[in-house]
C-alpha cells in the first residue's frame, strides 16, 4: 500500500473553507448555525460526497461520512473534528482534523486499500461553546454525557433554543436519537493542531496524547447598585464591576496558587451593565473557563473560586450567583489507538512527543464510549484561537499521512 497525501488539494480546501467567515481575513469568525456555517457545511458535505463517501446528518448538526468496509456491520473506525470558530479566530482549529481526516481516506481509497471495518469522518456539531455556551454539544449528545432535553434547552445570547436553531437550520429528528450505540465506533482518532507551544520547543513534528484535560464553566452574575457617577458617594456604593475585579484576580490567583502549570483558569467575558460612561455598574455577568490535568485538583480550584465568591459578596455587599455549566472529567486515550499511532510514526521514520492536551476536544467525549487517540501537529508559537494561527502545509501533510496509516492499522 503506497500512502500519498494531495498537499495541494488539502491546502486550497483549508483556504477555500476559510473564506467561510464572518470575518476579515486572516481572521475567521464561523458560529454554529450562522449563514455562513450553513453554507461552509454544504460546502463540505459536496466535498464528501465527491469523495464517495456516504453522508448523513444527525438531529443536531453532526456530520457523518462513511466509506462501507468488507464487513459493514463491525463497529466502524472513526476520525474527525469540528469546523466551527470561534470570534476572531484561525484557520486551521478542527478543520484540520476535518479536511486532514477526508484527505486520509481519499489517499487509502487511491492507494488501493479496501478497509475490513467501515472508515468514517465524523464532523461534530458545535464544539466551541460561543454560541451555546457549552463545548462539545455534539459528542456529549453522541456518547449521553448530556440528556436531549437539557442540551435542547440551551439558549444561545438572543434567548433562541438549540431545539429552535437547529429546526431553522433543517436538521430533522429527535435530539433523544442522537446518542450512538456503545458499539458504533471501534476506535475514534482526531488529528488537530497542539494549540500551545510545546511541539515545536520539544522540535518533534507529531503529538501522541496520552491524556485530555478536565475542563469546567462557570457562568456569575454580580449584582450591585447603580445610580449617578456623581450622586452617589463612594462609602455608599455597591458597584458590581468594582467586585468583579476584585473576583477576577481572585480566580486567577485560585489558579496560580494550585502549585502545577497545568491549571489554568480564563475570565473571558465580562459584560457590565448599563454600561454608560455616568453610570455606576449595577450588574456585571462574567464567564469562567477552568481546566486542569487532574481532576481533584481542578475541583480544589473550583472550591478556591466558590470561596472567594463567598468572601466577596460579604465584603462589598453585592449578590453573586454562580452556576456551573459543565464540569468534566479528564480522560485517557487508549493504549490501542496510542498504539497505531506510535507504530504509524516509527514506519514512517517521523519522531513524536507523547503529550498531554490542554485544549479540550470532542474526544474527550468520544473516549466515553470508544477507544479514543488524538494527533498532534505543532502550531506556529503555540498561538490559536486568534487570526494569526499557523501550521505548516508540511506539517498539515504529516499529519494527514500518518492518521492515514493509523486508521488503515485500525480498520484492517
Ligand atoms: C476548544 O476549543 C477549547 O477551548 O479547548
Ligand atoms: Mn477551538
Ligand atoms: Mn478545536
Amino acid at each position: 500500500m503506497k500512502l500519498e497525501i494531495d498537499q495541494n488539494r488539502l491546502l486550497t480546501e483549508l483556504e477555500t473553507l476559510a473564506t467561510f467567515s464572518d470575518a476579515e481575513p486572516p481572521a475567521v469568525t464561523r458560529v454554529v448555525f450562522t449563514p455562513i456555517d450553513l453554507k461552509a457545511r454544504e460546502w463540505l458535505i459536496a466535498r464528501c460526497e465527491e469523495a464517495g463517501l456516504t453522508v448523513r446528518q444527525d438531529a443536531v448538526g453532526n456530520i457523518f461520512a462513511r466509506w462501507s468496509g468488507a464487513d459493514p456491520g463491525a463497529p466502524a473506525v472513526g476520525t474527525g473534528s469540528h469546523i466551527d470558530a470561534i470570534p476572531n479566530a484561525g484557520k486551521y482549529d478542527g478543520v484540520v482534523g476535518v479536511l486532514g481526516g477526508l484527505e486520509a481516506l481519499r489517499a487509502l481509497r487511491r492507494s488501493g486499500f479496501r478497509p475490513k471495518n467501515s472508515l468514517e469522518l465524523l464532523v461534530f456539531a458545535t464544539e466551541e461553546p460561543t454560541r451555546f455556551g457549552v463545548g462539545c454539544l455534539g459528542s456529549r449528545l453522541l456518547s449521553g454525557t448530556l440528556s436531549a432535553e437539557a442540551a435542547g434547552r440551551l439558549t444561545d445570547h438572543d434567548g433562541e433554543s438549540v431545539e429552535k436553531v437547529r429546526r431553522i437550520a433543517g436538521l430533522k429528528g429527535n435530539l433523544q436519537d442522537v446518542k450512538l450505540p456503545a458499539d458504533y465506533y471501534k476506535a475514534f482518532v482526531e488529528l488537530h493542531i497542539e494549540q500551545g507551544p510545546n511541539l515545536e520547543r520539544s522540535q518533534k513534528p507529531l503529538g501522541i496524547v496520552t491524556r485530555i484535560a478536565a475542563p469546567a464553566s462557570l457562568h456569575i452574575s454580580v449584582e450591585g447598585a447603580g445610580g449617578h457617577a456623581g450622586g452617589v458617594l463612594m462609602p455608599d456604593r455597591r458597584d458590581a464591576l468594582c467586585a468583579a475585579a476584585e473576583l477576577i484576580l481572585a480566580i486567577e490567583s485560585a489558579a496560580r496558587s494550585s502549585g502545577a502549570v497545568d491549571s489554568v483558569a480564563t475570565v473571558g467575558v465580562c459584560d457590565v451593565f448599563p454600561g454608560a460612561v455616568n453610570s455606576i455598574p449595577s450588574r456585571v455577568q462574567l464567564t469562567v473557563d477552568l481546566r486542569d490535568t487532574e481532576l481533584a485538583r481542578r475541583n480544589s480550584v473550583m472550591q478556591a473560586i466558590e470561596s472567594a465568591i463567598r468572601t466577596l459578596s460579604e465584603k462589598r455587599h453585592v449578590a453573586i450567583h454562580p452556576e456551573w455549566l459543565n464540569a468534566d472529567a479528564p480522560a485517557d486515550c487508549a493504549p490501542e489507538v496510542r498504539a497505531a499511532l506510535s507504530d504509524s510514526c516509527r514506519t514512517q521514520g517521523f519522531q513524536f512527543l507523547e503529550m498531554v492536551s490542554r485544549a479540550y476536544h470532542d474526544s474527550l467525549f468520544i473516549s466515553r464510549i470508544a477507544p479514543t487517540g488524538m494527533l498532534f501537529i505543532p502550531c506556529r508559537d503555540g498561538y490559536s484561537h486568534r487570526p494569526d494561527e499557523y501550521a505548516s502545509p508540511e506539517d498539515i501533510a504529516r499529519g494527514t499521512l500518518v492518521l492515514a496509516a493509523a486508521l488503515a492499522r485500525l480498520s484492517s
